[in-house]
């Protein structure tokens, strides 16, 4: 049973007046579809992050699958990709009847491994016809980029990131989101930034930033917002030239998207900052693996994981420990191979991603997200520090472990 206190959620916007302001501004103003607001918010995204071209979308989701639709990816071809990912990073793949060719991840960066990722080509190049790599930037911890884009240089193959958790990122003097084809962003309730729903794709290749543009509305030829300032033409005379989808956002999440990229940088700060007091605070506890700190991470997730051999209880029952004491956790990420859709179509096994299926056992995510208090985050600390102080195997105590 919980006790009566005030519960840490696992994750919480960070939505202020301004953002309301910004939000009412736009509901008064008459026109609430894709508009000026979204027009703004693009060029300023892409200014943050040095692109040639952003288009707004209505979720990440939406991008990865424009992202694969700007590329010749025949129906039984395959997309290498990370199981250790959220369904969308794959689902997008079977959109287009092609296949996720899975690749397991480095233990410590939890990212797709790039040495996999040639031993897979080599091993299974030849009667697959692969087709592109989507590495997935986890947590906010950023991929090999330049390992990566050799490979896809060397192999003729194109690169989408999927950058959902890698807002505002910068490594070897690039944005996170700007080394492939493209780069998807999500602005999902709980990522570093927030619409509510959204999602933007960057490029630097004008084609291919034509193509999202026309196939986010329904292969339309002409933006709405621009049919309406047209001067030339009448908003009605439009053409379909391709069959698109509904994938464009309102101007309302627009709106609440330019003062949160405003904000992007402060939030960032926080996330790093609580970052490294869980680092520091946990730093001596062997039966804790800490992630690893790397130039360009977001922290958009804090991912532990428990020695599981030097404590007494699962993953599952540490997580629902620290819910009593009012702390909200959450699993980043029970892998694809071990989702029945994925297992049952490709006939796979635990086994056969060990690293993903390992770190799945015995990782937790702990709150991380700005505005948490010094009082919440110690409460986090001491929460898990109790916890582990409770669960510790006999035959390894000898470490102190209150604060
Ligand atoms: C790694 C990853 N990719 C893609 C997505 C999809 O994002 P959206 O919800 O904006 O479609 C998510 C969302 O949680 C995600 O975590």
């Amino acid at each position: 049973m919980s006790r009566n206190i005030d519960f840490i959620p696992f994750a919480l916007p960070c939505l202020g007046k301004e953002e309301e302001e910004a939000v009412i501004k736009v509901m008064r103003s008459g026109w609430l579809t894709t508009g000026k607001e979204t027009t703004a918010f693009e060029r300023e995204f892409a200014e943050k992050v040095g692109s040639k071209h952003a288009i707004a979308l209505n979720s990440a989701t939406a991008g990865l699958h424009l992202s694969l639709e700007t590329q010749d990816i025949p129906e039984d071809s395959w997309v290498i990709t990370t199981p250790y990912t959220f369904t969308a990073t794959a689902e997008i793949i079977r959109y287009k009847n092609a296949h996720p060719l899975f690749v397991d991840i480095d233990e410590i960066s939890l990212n797709i491994d790039p040495f996999k990722i040639e031993d897979t080509i080599k091993r299974t190049g030849t009667e697959k016809n692969i087709r592109g790599i989507i590495p997935v930037h986890t947590g906010g911890h950023p991929c090999a980029m330049e390992e990566i884009m050799a490979i896809a240089g060397r192999e003729e193959l194109f690169v989408t990131e999927d950058a959902a958790h890698a807002f505002p990122s910068f490594f070897k003097g690039k944005a996170a989101g700007t080394w492939g084809n493209t780069g998807v962003y999500s602005f999902y309730a709980t990522k570093t930034i927030t619409t509510g729903e959204g999602g933007m794709v960057v490029t630097d290749d004008d084609e291919i930033a034509d193509r999202i543009k026309c196939l986010r509305l329904h292969g339309i030829d002409r933006e709405v917002w621009n049919r309406y300032q047209s001067k030339k033409l009448a908003p009605w005379e439009y053409d379909v030239v391709a069959a698109g989808y509904k994938y464009n956002p309102t101007d309302i999440s627009s709106a609440m998207g330019r003062v949160q990229l405003k904000r992007a940088e402060a939030f960032l700060k926080e996330r790093i900052s609580i970052a490294r007091f869980y680092l520091e605070s946990f730093r001596n506890i062997p039966e804790l693996i800490l992630p690893a700190e790397a130039g360009g991470h977001t922290w958009h997730l804090f991912i532990i994981r428990l020695n599981l051999d030097r404590i007494s209880c699962s993953r599952d029952e540490f997580m629902n420990f620290l819910s009593e004491e009012g702390i909200g956790t959450s699993v980043h990420y029970k892998p694809l191979h071990l989702m029945t859709y994925y297992k049952e179509k490709y006939n796979l096994s635990p086994e056969d991603f060990p690293v993903s299926t390992r770190i799945f056992n015995s990782c937790v995510s702990l709150p991380i997200y700005p505005g948490m208090t010094e009082e919440q985050k110690e409460r986090v600390v001491r929460a898990v520090r109790t916890t582990i102080g409770a669960s510790v195997k006999r035959s390894v105590t000898g470490v102190e472990y209150d604060s």
